[in-house]
């Protein structure tokens, strides 16, 4: 057997030294985030209380691409540039014609795409003099990412666990704690956000964000930090497409049919997509790009385009995206990272001028296509990428009908190594499927504020 390539890997050298900023290449840019009180668009003053000005500046910039910071760069190159891989072993047990190419962000310090961001938003945060983060984290993973920057740049850290999460995943509070971040579960009664709900509840993004953003607003000295969802996040995550497309070509593809990633606030998906985005507009490749979701939390297929909060209590400015409601309590699924109410403005955005796919899967389908993509790649994937897992093993499955020989490019944004505990439950037969009924969702849909004008 002559010998084939698995891995494209870039030298640190070659690692992107930009941020690849989107919005200016788009017909429109995204609508602006609403004050909450006066449904005016907010100005760099309304965020300044939360957000050192640099990201300010990076939320509302106009340019296409922003400088990565030496000092950013030299945290990137700790694990970037990331490998991407061919997926031959997949293929064969598929028998497909398709290539696939998975993009691994998990040899990260946290083990997913998270630090991305995270080392940015802690660096500028310690740059303003900030001494304190505040964070939510729903699957532990960013979480764990701010804690890791934090104490690179000697920012204290302290992390609003959502309850299922905390509950079921001690190990990554473990690691947050190892990292020097200090843990919550929320809801908590430090909070009158917390304090809103009964302290056994299961909690959700929406809450955590709350309270996180709660404890920074009564701090000069504290700042917020969001893992997902706001521009500059989105934008930070750029570097992982712009290492995929050079991967790409040292494998020999002009370009991806399909780029496929899951999405909880839609920071890896973005993060992939939109330099594949750019050579689309370009005119350069024609690739389709695809967001999963889960079938309980469905935002993109089954929510509504319009402004709410990006929080259950209503602190955040209001910004206009595909929601399901921000007091949406979704259930407890596996994969916690993606248990949000809303999307990215950004996402949304790109989704309405049809730039954008989207569907959703039901969990113990991730988890088949999960043991499959452990058993022939070797690696055992976050919960969250089971579901560009399960839609990679969708379309594979459909171009061995067809005898395409599609390229696939699929974010395998984190490994699942302390997810164990649902791969167990799966594997004992226990994991259900949950859904969600019409009327839960109009119940939740009801609760979005109507905007006059
Ligand atoms: C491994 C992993 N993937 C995906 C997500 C979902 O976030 P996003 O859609 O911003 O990538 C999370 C969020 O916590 C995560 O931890």
């Amino acid at each position: 057997m002559s010998p084939r390539q698995h891995k494209y890997l870039l030298d640190e050298s070659e690692m992107p030294t930009q941020w690849y900023n989107i919005i200016p290449d788009l017909a429109a840019p995204p609508p602006p985030p609403l004050h909450p009180a006066t449904h005016q668009p907010v100005g760099p003053d309304d965020l300044a209380p939360l957000f050192p000005m640099d990201l300010i500046l990076q939320e509302v910039s106009a340019e296409s691409y922003i400088q990565i910071p030496d000092e950013v760069q030299d945290v990137y190159r700790l694990w970037r540039p990331t490998p991407l891989y061919r997926a031959h072993r997949l293929e064969q047990a598929l028998g497909t014609p398709a290539r696939i190419y998975y993009k691994y962000e998990g040899v990260s310090p946290a083990g997913s795409h998270k630090p991305n961001t995270a080392v940015p938003q802690a660096y500028y945060n310690a740059k303003a003099g900030v001494r304190k983060l505040t964070t939510e984290t729903g699957a532990g993973q960013w979480g764990t990412a701010l804690a890791f920057a934090c104490a690179l740049f000697g920012v204290e850290c302290e992390v609003w666990q959502v309850g299922a999460s905390y509950d079921a995943k001690p190990y990554r509070r473990t690691l947050i704690e190892t990292f020097g971040g200090t843990v919550h579960r929320s809801p908590s009664q430090l909070t009158s956000a917390g304090r809103a709900f009964p302290a056994d509840h299961i909690g959700s993004l929406g809450i955590a964000i709350s309270e996180a953003v709660e404890m920074a607003a009564a701090d000069p000295g504290t700042g917020y930090a969001l893992g997902s969802v706001l521009n500059h996040v989105l934008l930070h995550q750029t570097i992982i497409g712009q290492e995929a497309l050079l991967q790409l070509a040292k494998a020999g593809e002009s370009g991806a049919d399909l780029v496929v990633g899951c999405t909880g606030g839609g920071s890896n998906l973005g993060g992939l997509a939109f330099p594949f985005i750019r050579e689309k507009l370009a005119g350069r490749q024609a690739p389709v790009i695809r967001a999963v979701e889960p079938a309980s939390c469905p935002s993109l297929t089954r929510g509504e385009y319009r402004y709410d909060f990006g929080d259950t209590a209503g602190f955040t400015p209001l910004m206009k995206m595909h929601t399901l409601g921000h007091d949406f309590v979704p259930d407890p699924i596996h994969a916690g990272g993606l248990r949000y109410h809303g999307m990215a403005p950004l996402i949304s955005h790109i989704y309405e001028l049809g730039l954008l796919e989207a569907v959703a899967i039901e969990q113990t389908e991730c988890f088949a296509a999960a043991l499959t993509f452990a058993r022939t790649e070797g690696i055992v994937p976050a919960p969250e990428p089971t579901h560009a897992l399960a839609e990679t093993i969708r379309e594979a499955t459909a171009c061995r009908d067809s005898g395409e020989e599609k390229v696939i490019l699929t974010a395998l944004c984190g490994h699942g190594l302390l997810d164990l505990a649902a791969y167990q439950e799966f594997l004992s037969g226990e994991m259900v499927d949950s859904g969600l009924s019409d009327s839960d969702l109009a119940a939740a849909l009801a609760a979005v504020p109507v905007l006059s004008g």
